[in-house]
């Protein structure tokens, strides 16, 4: 598609007009196995499938969701009250909600790089003027000095992922709360997208620290990317106005019956995030095993340094039927592995050794 305006069209404003097109690779992944997006590699709970199909009905479909159930279902489990957190389209809809209800045109966000894409997208959206702090190679560690130093008091909002995406670092709590102090006027969002894998959260604290803003999916661990369901969590005046600047149904009744039906089943995510973690350690016995510099990861994924062969593997892995992702465009050399059960890992490695050796 050409960006030259038909005549008598009328020009985007200068922020849209001035950002990149954003084209996520999601064609053609069903029948392979998907390393690239760090989903769960082997689906939702079966409760949730017995669920949708009990409550999938024309009757139901007619009627715009109403979320009161599932909301103190979804409060208890994530142990805050209903009215601290509001349902999103996915994390990407809390960042959305998020920017646009609190940061104006040119007004200063503080981003990671590499993180996250969709909070430099919503913020590019609004016209915020951006600084990005970088996670230092090759150990990608959480720069927390410089995210200090680099907080002034025009900073108006902060968005990182813990831990981050592609890195698989993660900074402490403590390390948040040091954030949170330094950025007193600002409003801060911390996303934890993989927080099963790391066990890290200041979830604990949205009710003693007002600027805070946490989020949470059910697209990671819960297997349940297709519904597109985040929730975003903040103490209750936030949250009335988050609501306020938040469209009352982006989020359909089956996606939310869903999540009611995966938080019920406990005992699978925890079975899971242990299949998870000890596949991560094989996952990095294989990549040492092969001479393979990575970054030591505390989320479902690991990023790998394959220096100028990234391109080579990636496509050569795809042509065995195993996608993962190249970062290499913003961390040299870099591809992301995301980490499922052992016997994928174990098909995984064997593939990309044949494929190193070459
Ligand atoms: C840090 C982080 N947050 C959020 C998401 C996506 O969340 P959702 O599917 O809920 O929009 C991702 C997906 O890759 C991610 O890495």
């Amino acid at each position: 598609m050409g960006t030259k305006l038909p005549k008598g069209a009328i020009k985007p404003r200068p922020a849209v007009v001035a950002m990149a097109p954003y084209s996520p690779p999601t064609a053609g992944r069903a029948d392979k196995l998907r390393l690239d997006f760090n989903e769960n590699t082997v689906g939702c709970s079966p409760h949730v499938i017995t669920a949708l199909k009990e409550r999938l009905g024309a009757g139901r479909l007619a009627v715009y969701p109403e979320y009161g159930e599932a909301k103190e279902a979804i409060a208890a489990y994530f142990h805050v009250q209903p009215d601290q957190f509001t349902f999103t389209n996915g994390t990407d809809e809390a960042i959305q909600v998020f920017v646009n209800t609190y940061v104006d045109d040119g007004q200063e966000v503080l981003l990671l790089k590499p993180s996250y894409a969709m909070y430099r997208f919503y913020a590019e959206v609004a016209g915020a003027k951006i600084s990005e702090i970088r996670y230092p190679p090759p150990g990608m560690e959480f720069p927390l000095q410089h995210v200090l130093d680099a907080i002034t008091p025009r900073t108006r909002a902060i968005m990182l992922a813990n831990p981050n995406n592609p890195t698989g670092t993660g900074v402490s709590l403590l390390g948040i709360e040091r954030i949170l102090h330094r950025a007193r006027k600002a409003v801060v969002m911390v996303d934890e997208a993989y927080y099963e894998f790391s066990g890290v959260t200041a979830l604990t604290e949205i009710e003693r620290v007002p600027n805070l803003f946490v989020c949470r999916t059910f697209s990671k661990v819960f297997g349940m990317a297709a519904m597109r369901l985040g929730c975003l969590f903040s103490h209750e005046v936030n949250i009335a106005f988050l609501r306020k600047a938040q469209s009352p149904y982006s989020v359909n009744s089956l996606a939310v019956e869903a999540a009611q039906a995966a938080v019920e089943d406990k005992a699978y995510i925890h079975s899971y995030v242990a299949e998870v973690l000890a596949a991560r350690e094989l996952l990095c016995l294989g990549l040492e095993k092969l001479g393979i510099r990575y970054v030591p990861s505390s989320a479902n994924f690991v990023l790998g340094d394959f220096g100028k062969r990234a391109i080579e593997v990636r496509d050569a892995l795809r042509g065995r039927g195993i996608l993962v992702r190249d970062r290499s465009y913003e961390a040299p050399g870099c591809v992301r592995i995301t980490v499922g059960t052992r016997a994928q890992t174990r098909r995984m490695l064997a593939a990309l050794s044949e494929v190193w050796k070459k």
